[in-house]
């Protein structure tokens, strides 16, 4: 554990949405103020035209205390101010470090020093949960809206496969900017709710490092909530989109592992052809399909994840785990070319990429492309 004292504080910007949130946004405001006194913090209000005058207080905030920022807009929904408020963190605040909570008080500003402190210690994404040891909500919660959370919870996990998270519902997070641009946010096209599933649905695909952080989640006394029949309709189709898109990224490899072999074997029976050697066409041939996999793979089956920025030590990676999948399937083809002799190249030339794909899977899903770890 590294002491909170050594490391230097990285940039911070609280992103918060309000929609009707007068009663609740300048006590928040001054709560989070006093409890986050550093210079370097800054508090994002993403307001849609509140009715009841929410901007204004926060306006008002801000003639005191210049870290307050407001950002305003049409309302599209919690996701779309989300994804407003985050990318304006990001290319304008200069955020290191986002944290996005609820307006409301249901999430106590204090918590949020934990999250920072789990992403001070390396990891990627910290999630504020009700729903790991040392977590709760409310008791005052109806037992409908336990059902609809509990209920949202399931689904996200069962049907969208967000197996490694226990609270995936949860608007309490605090995220480096590293990740959040490696996911590119502003791809994020829903527009309500369903965006902290489908963010957190995009971080575990980037292979961030995600972890929870017990919460107490306390009823809002002050307003209501927003949560309308749109979002839980969208709630609902995003589950099983994510789920259907993990089939297709599915396919698409599959795929490209087929079109893989048709390189490798047609351009050897090519070389063969054109009088090379046996020994010296094999490696090319392996090298093509190396090649032409990868190029498919990066602009097509993950053509959403961009190799940039921490994606340049996993193309390393890549690279090594590409090299050990030649030497293996050229030994194979040498070996099996010495041990049979007789037999047709291209079959053991074939045979070659057996061994080599198993490592190859391997290697790539337990180090190269290794998801986010579920940790408590
Ligand atoms: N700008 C903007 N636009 N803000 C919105 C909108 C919108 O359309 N809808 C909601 N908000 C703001 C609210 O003002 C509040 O600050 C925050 O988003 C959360 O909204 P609530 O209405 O209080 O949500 P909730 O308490 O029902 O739901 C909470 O728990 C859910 C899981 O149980 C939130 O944390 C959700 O994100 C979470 O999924
Ligand atoms: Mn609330």
């Amino acid at each position: 554990m590294k002491d909170a004292s050594q490391v230097t504080a990285p940039r911070v910007c609280f992103v918060i949405p309000t929609y009707n949130e007068a009663p609740n946004v300048s006590l928040l405001l001054a709560r989070l103020a006093s409890d986050y006194p550093g210079e370097e913090t800054s508090f994002l209000i993403v307001d849609d035209e509140s009715p009841d005058g929410t901007a204004d207080r926060v306006r008002e905030f801000a003639k005191r205390d210049s870290r307050v920022h407001l950002l305003e807009g049409k309302r599209r929904g919690l996701g779309a101010a989300y994804v407003r408020g985050i990318s304006h963190a990001l290319d304008s605040l200069g955020a290191e470090v986002v944290v996005q909570m609820d307006a409301d008080f249901s999430h106590d500003p204090a918590d949020a020093k934990k999250l920072l402190a789990r992403l001070a210690n390396g990891a990627d994404a910290a999630i504020g949960s009700r729903y790991i040891s040392g977590g709760a909500v409310d008791r005052d919660w109806s037992v409908g809206r336990r059902l609809l959370s509990r209920g949202g919870n399931y689904l996200a996990r069962r049907i969208a496969g967000l197996v490694t998270v226990h609270d995936c519902t949860s608007g309490f997070k605090a995220i480096s900017a590293a990740s959040l641009r490696e996911i590119d946010v502003k791809r994020i096209r829903v527009q309500g709710y369903a965006f902290q599933i489908a963010l957190l649905h995009r971080l575990i695909e980037s292979g961030a490092r995600i972890v929870e952080e017990p919460i107490y989640f306390r009823d809002r006394e002050r307003g209501q909530t927003k949560l309308g029949i749109r979002d839980l309709i969208e709630f609902f189709y995003s589950v099983w989109w994510m789920r259907v898109a993990g089939y297709k990224t599915f396919l698409k490899f599959s795929l490209v592992g087929l079109s893989g072999v048709l390189v490798n074997l047609g351009s050897f029976q090519l070389a063969l052809g054109l009088g090379v050697h046996k020994f010296l066409a094999s490696p090319i041939a392996i090298e093509l399909s190396i090649i032409s996999n990868f190029l498919l793979n990066n602009y097509w089956t993950f053509a959403d994840r961009a190799m940039t920025g921490r994606g340049r030590i996993r193309g390393l990676k890549y690279n090594l785990v590409s090299l050990t999948t030649l030497a293996l399937s050229y030994a194979t083809f040498v070996l099996l070319s010495m041990l049979f002799p007789d037999a047709a190249p291209v079959v053991l030339q074939g045979c070659g990429i057996i061994p080599a794909t198993i490592c190859n899977y391997l290697l790539n899903s337990y180090w190269t492309f290794r998801a986010g770890e579920p940790e408590s």
